[in-house]
């Protein structure tokens, strides 16, 4: 298997089940391989539209025969498939078979964008989408100590987040922080001795956390879901997989929330929410990756695939 296979291909295509004439939006395309697949079972008659926020990937995949590729972020989806609609002349919001959302980045990405990977020493960028204004080092030199804290505890969970964000702080009056190594050096300063803990590199939380701000993966998430769900039609499904546990989490949480019927407080005693519950969970625990996948592709490990279907 090659590294670039698509991750839990397998197992969307059979929780999916796309079929010959119906319609799918694979909401992060990137090289296209879980999309290419689905293509195949629509067949002419169906169609799949792939969304990706950066510009390379799309320009990539253009020209594929069966493939509606369109540069934008999935928080707009409902928006883009409304243009769509008004450019072919057909119903799609409302009438979509399956939705997809494969999270993060891919490897291709990760040799790619400056910044992402903490092994080679580069700008600090971190920009999936190079239309969006923030760079990794821009929140390094002009965010408030306050601000980075939050950032590394937020979204790496980083236990030394104050520390960290102090020594930023502190560097940075005397030179702007814009590399990895640079970067780097600080995590190490703030971990005397130890390079990684529990075998995982004691930059990797703030790497993380930083790459989830920048390009705002948290905030996207949740704009995209509800809106996601807007554009199935009944019977049709969405199917996320996340790599980081407050992806999931987020998943997971509206996942329930949409399936129930009362969203009441808990400790209330009489339901008075009236919630109407749009969703059914397909997956009641998450799907990950067999023992195969796991070691032919390293990168599947921490996958986690939800899926729900409009009801
Ligand atoms: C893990 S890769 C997807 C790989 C793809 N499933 C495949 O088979 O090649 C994630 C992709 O989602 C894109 N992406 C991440 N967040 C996005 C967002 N908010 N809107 C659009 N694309 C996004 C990234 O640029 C990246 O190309």
């Amino acid at each position: 298997m090659p590294i670039h296979q698509p991750v839990l291909l397998k197992e969307i295509m059979e929780l999916l089940n796309p079929k010959e004439g119906e319609i799918f939006v694979d909401c992060t395309l990137g090289s296209g391989g879980h999309a290419k697949a689905i293509a195949a079972k629509l067949k002419k008659e169906g169609k799949i539209i792939g969304l990706d926020f950066d510009k390379d990937n799309i320009e990539k995949l253009k020209k594929q025969k069966g493939i509606k590729a369109i540069q934008a972020n999935f928080k707009d989806i409902k928006r883009i498939l409304l243009q769509e609609e008004k450019a072919t002349a057909t119903k799609i919001v409302g009438e979509v078979d399956g939705i997809l959302a494969d999270l993060g980045f891919s490897s291709d990405q990760l040799g790619k964008i400056p910044g992402l990977s903490f092994r080679q020493d580069d700008f600090l960028d971190m920009r999936l989408d190079k239309s969006n204004p923030l760079t990794a080092a821009d929140i390094l030199n002009r965010f408030s100590q306050a601000e980075i804290t939050t950032i590394l505890e937020q979204y790496g969970e980083e236990r030394r987040a104050t520390l960290i964000a102090k020594k930023i702080i502190q560097k940075r009056k005397f030179k702007k922080i814009e590399t990895v190594f640079q970067l780097k050096e600080i995590i190490q300063s703030c971990y005397p001795g130890q390079e990684k803990i529990r075998g995982i590199d004691v930059a990797t939380k703030t790497f993380m956390a930083l790459r989830i701000a920048v390009n705002k993966e948290m905030e996207n998430l949740d704009k995209f879901l509800p809106v996601a769900v807007d554009c199935l039609k009944k019977g049709g499904k969405i199917a996320i997989i996340s790599f980081h546990s407050l992806e999931d989490r987020k998943v997971k949480n509206f996942f329930k929330r949409e399936s129930s019927k009362c969203i009441c407080d808990e400790d209330q005693l009489q339901c008075t929410c009236n919630h109407q519950p749009i969703l059914k969970i397909i997956t009641k625990k998450p799907i990950v990756p067999q023992k195969e996948e796991r070691e032919e592709n390293p990168r599947s490990r921490s996958a986690k695939l939800r899926i729900a279907e409009k009801i």
